[in-house]
């Protein structure tokens, strides 16, 4: 694994434009959902990123005939070789568990590794499972792994006790080959959602409500290939408005989806920052007082969970005190204490962190274990006085395409330093 580490030096106002990439969390489910059809499928705009290459080799591996280039992937299954998500994939990548509803519904049966728990929670999957027994399948927890059969699921309702994104997606994708119509009600809204609705629509079944709480969809014995572009990571873009706004930057995010991100373009705004949103892109603009805020993460149409750690950077700089309310994962602030190291005043109780706004931010070298706390960290490095190392941003590799290259095209001092040899602490 590339040890490498991003070198910044801080201080530089970001003016100019970026273009959004496509969205990795909309980009796996739809690389899974090439399982479900003989046809062969195209999926465009395709970030390329860790993950991403991650979860194309498991589907190799599978035996999908599969080629990626250009953002453009191409995918054909005629026969899988396997229906097993071995546990050296699944430990690099909690999103594989996205196979178990395409291979559970195409083949009848599916052996996907139990993902451990991770940097950010425990992350359990108990609520995909429960989906899929509630569409007929027989799930047993054999040696650390899921096994899940049903020689053909059927259509049937179901209520999320909570909400799940990746959960819904699956049951979806699931439900798309069962016979007869499926209603599941509490289901996450979040765009990647509605596009999984879309797209199990061009394949033939019939799906009614994807991007609100109760999706209706009607399965067929066979679904077609598709050919899918994929939406703007509303993520990646949110986290360089975050950039903007600490530097007071003016930057413009090309391709990115304002209709995506209302909730962080209402937080930008209270903090002081300043919106333009148009249709080919979001324009914003920085302004020097930065005002102090409450933010609690909530499912879509919420605050991100993804965008909490982003937003601490910009709530350090803030004129006062602010509160962040984590509520989707319960361990989801591995950057707070490296913020604090390099001068933000954060107080931890439970699932709240209170922000005293200082008046900088200093360099410092740090590290995080999770890809969103790792993009705060550079965010940090971007608006402090010296030098910032991040280290172990093969994190930020699994969800940021060219972070760098983008962040250095308009304006910040910032490099990648490849593969430093890591001293254990
Ligand atoms: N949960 C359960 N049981 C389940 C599923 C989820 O208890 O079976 C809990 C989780 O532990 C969490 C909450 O429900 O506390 C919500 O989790 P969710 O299932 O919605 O998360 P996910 O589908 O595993 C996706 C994104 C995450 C993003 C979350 C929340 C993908 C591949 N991942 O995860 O993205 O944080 O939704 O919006 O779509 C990231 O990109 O950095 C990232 C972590």
């Amino acid at each position: 694994m590339a040890l490498d580490k991003m070198r910044i030096v801080g201080g530089n106002r970001l003016q100019g434009e970026i273009l959004t990439s496509g969205s990795k969390n909309a980009a796996l489910p739809l690389l899974a959902m090439t399982l479900l059809t003989r046809d062969p499928c195209e999926l465009t705009a395709v970030p390329d990123l860790l993950d991403i290459q991650n979860m194309i080799k498991i589907l190799r591996i599978l035996g999908v005939d599969l080629t990626f280039l250009n953002h453009t992937v191409n995918a054909q299954t005629i026969k899988l070789n396997q229906v097993e998500a071995p546990y050296d994939f699944v430990r690099k990548m909690r999103a594989s568990v996205l196979l178990l509803g395409p291979l559970l519904a195409k083949c009848g049966f599916a052996r996907v590794s139990m993902p451990g728990g991770c940097a950010i929670g425990v992350r359990p999957i108990n609520l995909h499972l429960k989906a899929f027994e509630a569409l007929g399948a027989e799930i047993e927890l054999k040696e650390g792994y899921v096994e899940a059969k049903a020689s053909r699921l059927k259509g049937a309702e179901h209520t999320f006790e909570s909400v799940t994104v990746t959960g819904t997606i699956n049951a979806l994708m699931a439900a798309s080959l069962a016979v007869g119509e499926s209603v599941f009600h509490n289901c996450a809204q979040e765009p990647e959602v509605f596009l999984t609705g879309e797209v199990l629509s061009k394949m033939g079944a019939t799906v009614d409500g994807a991007g609100t709480k109760t999706i209706r969809i009607r399965g067929r014995n066979e679904l077609k290939g598709f050919r899918a572009d994929m939406i703007p990571d509303r993520i990646e873009a949110g986290t360089y408005l975050v950039a903007s706004a600490i530097t007071e930057g003016e930057l413009f995010l090309r391709g990115a989806n304002a209709e995506h991100l209302g909730a962080v373009i209402q937080k930008l705004r209270d903090c002081g920052a300043e919106i333009v949103e148009d249709v080919s892109g979001i324009f914003v603009k920085g302004k020097k007082l930065i005002l102090p805020l409450e933010i609690q993460t909530a499912p879509f149409p919420g605050f991100p969970t993804d965008m909490q750690a982003q937003f601490m950077v910009l709530l350090s700089l803030a004129r006062g005190r602010s509160l962040v309310h984590e509520t989707i994962f319960e361990n989801r602030f591995m950057h707070v204490a490296e913020l604090i190291r390099m001068g933000a005043d954060l107080k931890i109780k439970g699932p709240e962190v209170t922000i005293e706004g200082v008046q900088k931010l200093k360099g410092a070298p740090v590290m995080a274990t999770d890809l969103r706390a790792s993009a705060s960290l550079v965010l940090a490095g971007l608006v402090s006085e010296g030098v910032t190392e991040v280290s172990r941003i093969y994190h930020l590799d699994r969800g940021y395409e060219r972070m760098e290259t983008k962040l250095a095209s308009v304006g910040a001092d910032i490099v990648r330093i490849m593969n430093q040899p890591e001293v254990e602490k």
